[in-house]
């Protein structure tokens, strides 16, 4: 086992954990945040910078300092390495220039966005962000287009994280997107004309950090934190059919994977459940989701029924205290 500290917390992991998977284990503030790493897709990581840290002693054997700041998604533990994330001010600083760098581009268009209230950029601009942007060139943009009949693309919204690219290799039979052309005109899109439709295509949308893939079957229908997300679960003969229903009233908006605290599924879930079973009877609605992450979507969330205190009929009260009537 290789011991580690982060933040002054020391744990022991084992060999070959990465540093975000270690402050993981330590859990809250601790914990770099991570727009591009996902613990279920192989691969991932190294390209949002987001979770840089400090590694302050490299291990007990060569306790010199790491030059630079280090990605921890992609950096092993050593024994005896000491990091600080959130105890530096260096990270801070750097989290705030890579923000800004990753606003660059990034529309602010929060308020018409479908992933507003459930976007890791929007968090992590609120958490690190500078108040005033001192990009003045224009923004590069793009069409909004459809990359197959359930999913809209807005790539002016795109961070080029490539989670997309490596769920449709890992999870669905044929991949038809990936990232074309280099440098600032990079995008994502299909070859040609392609539509992308197989089984597993939809959980392209949930792992897309920002708002740049949506479900055109809920698009523009209502905010998140309008809705109540509800554990539900059908016999499904293709995926878990374990899913969030998002509900309002009597009424599904729409299906989601079930996200964990740092926002990734528990499972990839097919787009028969997702887009084709909107009616209640299609599910067993187990009950309200533990909302964990920080957002407005556990605002108004109550996930216990706690009943009122019951007033006592008058009689009762009288016979109760009767000098005091
Ligand atoms: S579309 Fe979303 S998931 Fe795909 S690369 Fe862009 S930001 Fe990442
Ligand atoms: S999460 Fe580490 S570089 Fe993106």
């Amino acid at each position: 086992m290789l011991k580690v500290t982060i933040d002054n917390h020391t744990i022991e992991v084992e060999e070959g954990t990465t540093i975000l998977q270690a402050a993981r284990m330590i859990g809250g503030d601790v914990v770099p945040p991570a727009l591009c790493w996902y613990s279920k897709l192989e691969g991932s990581g190294g390209k949002c910078r987001t979770c840089l840290v400090k590694v302050s002693q490299g291990s007990a054997k060569d306790p010199r300092p790491m030059p630079k700041l280090v990605p921890s998604c992609r950096t092993l533990v050593a024994d005896g390495m000491v990091v600080q994330n959130k105890t530096s001010p260096e990270v801070l600083e750097a989290r705030k220039a890579i923000v800004e760098f990753l606003l660059i581009n990034h529309p602010l268009d929060c308020p018409v966005c479908d992933q507003a209230g459930e976007c890791d950029l929007q968090d992590l601009s609120y958490d690190n962000g500078k108040d005033v942007s001192r990009f003045e060139e224009s923004k590069r943009e793009f069409d909004v287009i459809d990359i197959g009949s359930k999913i809209k693309l807005h790539m002016n919204r795109c961070i080029l994280c490539y989670r997309c690219v490596y769920t449709a290799n890992q999870y669905t039979d044929k991949r038809v997107h990936g990232v074309l052309y280099r440098g600032d005109v990079s995008e994502i899109s299909t070859f040609i004309s392609q539509d992308i439709d197989n089984d597993f295509s939809g959980n392209m949308i949930d792992v897309c950090p920002v708002g740049a893939l949506t479900d055109k079957t809920f698009r523009f229908k209502n905010r998140v934190w309008f809705l109540k997300p509800m554990n539900a679960h059908r016999n499904c003969s293709v995926c878990s059919g374990k899913v969030t229903a998002w509900m309002r009233g009597q009424e599904i908006y729409r299906i989601t994977g079930r996200k964990d605290k740092y926002g990734e599924l528990e499972d990839f879930i097919c787009n028969s459940c997702r887009f084709e079973k909107k009616n209640i009877s299609d599910w067993t609605i187990e009950g309200p989701r533990n909302i964990t992450r920080h957002s407005v979507i556990s605002q108004n969330h109550y996930e216990k029924f706690k009943k009122p205190s019951v007033i006592k009929p008058l009689e009762e009260r009288t016979e109760q205290m009767p000098d005091q009537l």
